[in-house]
């Protein structure tokens, strides 16, 4: 088994560059809020008992969001009210962290791109120990080009870190340094818990750095290690809104790879948008900038057309959605086609077979199974049967200007074009309403319903009426 591992959230700051008044780790990138991402990695590698958010600006927005991340309902709360650097982020947490065992794994919940994968060598690291013994801590570290921003690693005699230098208190020399802090550690809980008081804001910016800790573990004769990553990009945290957008295209990168390496044909991929949650079938096909949104789950064989938005909607195997086809919160049964131009708005089910043509729009509707709606209609709180054809301009009218009212339709009724169906009304299996009707009375099964007026001829009108103006 595994050591017991606690992971310490740091999401206490305001992130003043990303000029919001929203808390930096509530903005969304790759479909979700920047915390959620951390927090699910979090949850992969230690149980909600043993994840502590550090909260400050917006706690009470940032604890909703953490507790309705999916499993994160036990995740601890830490309270800093005022935020006087990383180290002070801990200090804070003292008394609620200081009694768990094993170690402790920090990241920021500004850093949404860290795999688990990434952390679980870390922890392995500094519980495997270094040639020279056991390790108090090891901290993710990376070469890069340029390292301006981030505190840099100091290398011992020894090979391990001696401490690590923030960019504003380091000399040339040390800026020159190409081996960058991550800020993402793994520490032996027992030791860190010891001497985490020892951190004093003894620098220009008068913060309580957690980056100390590595010189003060030194101090007491213990040896801290660097684990380096090949991609300094993993740990990339976002300051502002241009690396916010560059983190999303990365999130968004990696879904598209994960659903095309799963045997999701993509075209033009760079201009399709995927959340993170969603699940695609074997061989369905999504077209240029569709957008799979929410829990969307798409079966196999599919096809989303070019410019689609689905969101939060199942989709079985062999469904086809035409281009620029709007779904949200759906449930399409195999082999249903919908567009081009369709919007099926909310709480839909679209039964097999089932066609829905262009500008259609469907609201809480069910459509049954080889229903066909091909174009031009609304059908709104119906419960439409199977085989039924709508009519091109058919209309519910569902609303009486107080309340909304339903329709029904029963199996293989024939709606004739441009019908009006006057809520609530209810429409027999197998019975036709003529083109053009008002439909106000029920329709018994098998009938014909005309509610039109009655069509009159003048003959010899027209030419009547040509000599009358000549
Ligand atoms: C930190 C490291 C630096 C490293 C860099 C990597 C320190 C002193 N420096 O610098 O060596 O290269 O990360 O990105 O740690 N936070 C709190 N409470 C606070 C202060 C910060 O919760 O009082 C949170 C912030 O919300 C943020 C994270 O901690 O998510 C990092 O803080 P930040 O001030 O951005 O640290 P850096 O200056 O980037
Ligand atoms: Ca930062």
């Amino acid at each position: 088994m595994r050591i017991p591992v606690t992971v310490v959230i740091l999401a206490a700051g305001l992130g003043t560059r990303m000029k919001s008044r929203k808390a930096k780790v509530l903005h969304r990138a790759g479909g979700k809020a920047l915390i959620e991402h951390v927090v699910e990695t979090a949850l992969k590698l230690a149980p909600a008992e043993r994840i502590f958010v550090v909260v400050g600006h917006q706690a009470e927005e940032v604890r909703k969001t953490v507790a309705g991340t999916p499993g994160g309902s036990g995740i601890g709360f830490i309270e800093q009210t005022e935020q006087k650097g990383t180290g002070h982020a801990l200090m804070v947490g003292r008394e609620a962290l200081a009694g768990l065992d094993g170690y402790l794994a920090i990241v920021y919940g500004d850093g949404p791109l860290l795999r688990v994968e990434t952390l679980e060598r870390l922890v392995d690291r500094a519980a495997a120990g270094c040639p020279l013994g056991p390790a108090a801590g090891v901290l993710l570290s990376a070469m890069m080009d340029d390292a301006t921003g981030y505190g840099r690693v100091i290398r011992g005699a020894d090979g391990g870190v001696a401490r690590i230098v923030e960019q504003k208190a380091a000399t040339p020399d040390e800026l020159a340094i190409r081996e960058a802090n991550m800020g993402i550690y793994c520490y032996r809980a027992d030791l860190f818990w010891k001497h985490v008081e020892e951190i004093r804001p003894d620098n220009p910016a008068g913060e309580y750095y957690l980056t100390d800790m590595v010189e003060i573990l030194n101090r007491a004769g213990h040896y801290v290690e660097a684990m380096q990553i090949d991609d300094p990009g993993e740990a990339l945290g976002i300051n502002d809104r241009v690396e916010l957008a560059k983190v999303n295209a990365i999130l968004r990168e990696r879904k598209r790879r994960e659903l095309m390496l799963g045997g999701v044909t993509i075209e033009q991929p760079e201009t399709v948008v995927i959340d993170a949650d969603v699940r695609v079938g074997m061989d369905t096909v999504i077209e240029p900038f569709a957008q799979v949104l929410g829990k969307t789950i798409i079966g196999a064989d599919c096809r989303i057309g070019a410019c689609s938005i689905v969101r939060d909607s199942e989709l079985a195997d062999q469904v086809e959605i035409g281009p620029f086809t709007i779904v949200g919160t759906s449930r399409l049964e195999r082999g249903v086609h919908a567009g081009p131009f369709a919007r099926l708005r909310m709480e839909n089910v679209v039964e097999e077979g089932a066609h829905i043509g262009n500008f259609v729009e469907l609201k809480k509707t069910r459509l049954g199974a080889r229903a066909k709606a091909n174009h031009l209609a609304y059908l709104g709180d119906s419960q439409i049967g199977a085989s039924v054809n709508i009519g091109a301009g058919t209309i519910t009218c569902n609303y009486d200007g107080l309340r909304k009212h339903a329709t029904k339709i029963g199996d293989g009724a024939f709606i004739g074009s441009n019908s009006t169906l006057v809520a609530p009304i209810e429409i027999g299996a197998g019975a036709y309403v003529g083109a053009g009707s008002v439909v106000t009375e029920p329709v018994p099964p098998d009938a014909l319903a005309l509610g039109r007026a009655r069509q009159v001829v003048k003959e010899d009108w027209a030419r009547k009426r040509r000599a009358l103006h000549k």
